[in-house]
């Protein structure tokens, strides 16, 4: 019922030469037709990726809630729609800590991602120390109730869960914390939007490798990966994609 997605963010990491990588991934997914794959880089590298992705979704690991204005330094959603992304990420835990975003400021993101046409991939997640508390179904929950726009059944929308003390540390929650956390967010989902919610692809994110892929992608309710480091490099990000088609 629910196609496989895998996407890659490489926030701020990649350069032209890097681009090789995008064609061999976007010759693997051709490889790979039963799953979804697409490539977030660096605003500066989305339109000569496009050119290279041979019809993969490429798209954008930020943009701004409004469509133009007295913004410097912002991209908005309709610009990323004109030169040809097709998603766009909102909402991921560097942005909120490291630029101060709110729930509020996310939902209006994904809003205005997806009057633009684009999929919003909303990421969520806790800290160590609000999972240690045995909070961090309690902070999930929250951060979807504010970060998931209430006409959210008009448009594409992703859930991404990445716990927080997961990204970019090689430690990757348990199977079983992930299938906790996924089956949360579905029932969350579904109480909201009803039907639509069981129709909401939920990723896993945060050390997601090619030697863990496969049983992330098993347990129940994960529909796939957000992927930082693995994604750089054909090499690694393609056995992903793989693990993903054979589920
Ligand atoms: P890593 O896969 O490098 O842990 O990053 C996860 C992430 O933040 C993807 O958005």
């Amino acid at each position: 019922m629910r196609r496989k997605l895998v996407v890659g963010n490489w926030k701020m990491n990649g350069n032209l030469a890097a681009l090789a990588e995008v064609s061999a991934i976007a010759d693997a997914h051709r490889r790979a037709p039963g799953v979804d794959v697409a490539i977030c880089p660096p605003f500066t590298l989305i339109a000569p990726a496009i050119a290279r992705a041979q019809g993969m979704p490429i798209g954008a690991q930020d943009c701004h809630s409004k469509e133009c204005g007295a913004y410097t330094g912002n991209i908005c959603a309709p610009m990323l729609r004109e030169i040809g992304a097709r998603l766009v990420i909102v909402g991921h835990s560097e942005r909120r800590q490291f630029h101060h975003e709110t729930n509020e400021e996310v939902r209006a993101k994904a809003q205005a991602a997806v009057a633009a046409g684009l999929q919003a991939i909303i990421c969520v997640g806790e800290t160590e120390s609000e999972r240690e508390a045995g909070r961090a179904v309690a902070v999930v929950t929250e951060q979807l109730a504010g970060s998931v726009p209430d006409h959210a059944p008009d448009g594409d929308i992703v859930v991404a869960y990445e716990p927080i003390w997961a990204i970019g540390t090689g430690r990757t929650a348990t199977c079983e914390d992930v299938g906790e956390m996924h089956a949360a967010i579905r029932a969350h989902l579904k109480q909201r939007f009803g039907e639509w919610g069981a129709l909401v692809r939920i990723l896993y994110g945060g050390s997601v490798r090619p030697d863990n892929a496969a049983e992330l992608f098993a347990v129940g309710d994960v529909d796939g990966a957000l992927v930082g480091g693995c994604s750089l490099t054909a090499a690694q990000f393609v056995p992903i994609i793989e693990a993903a088609s054979r589920q």
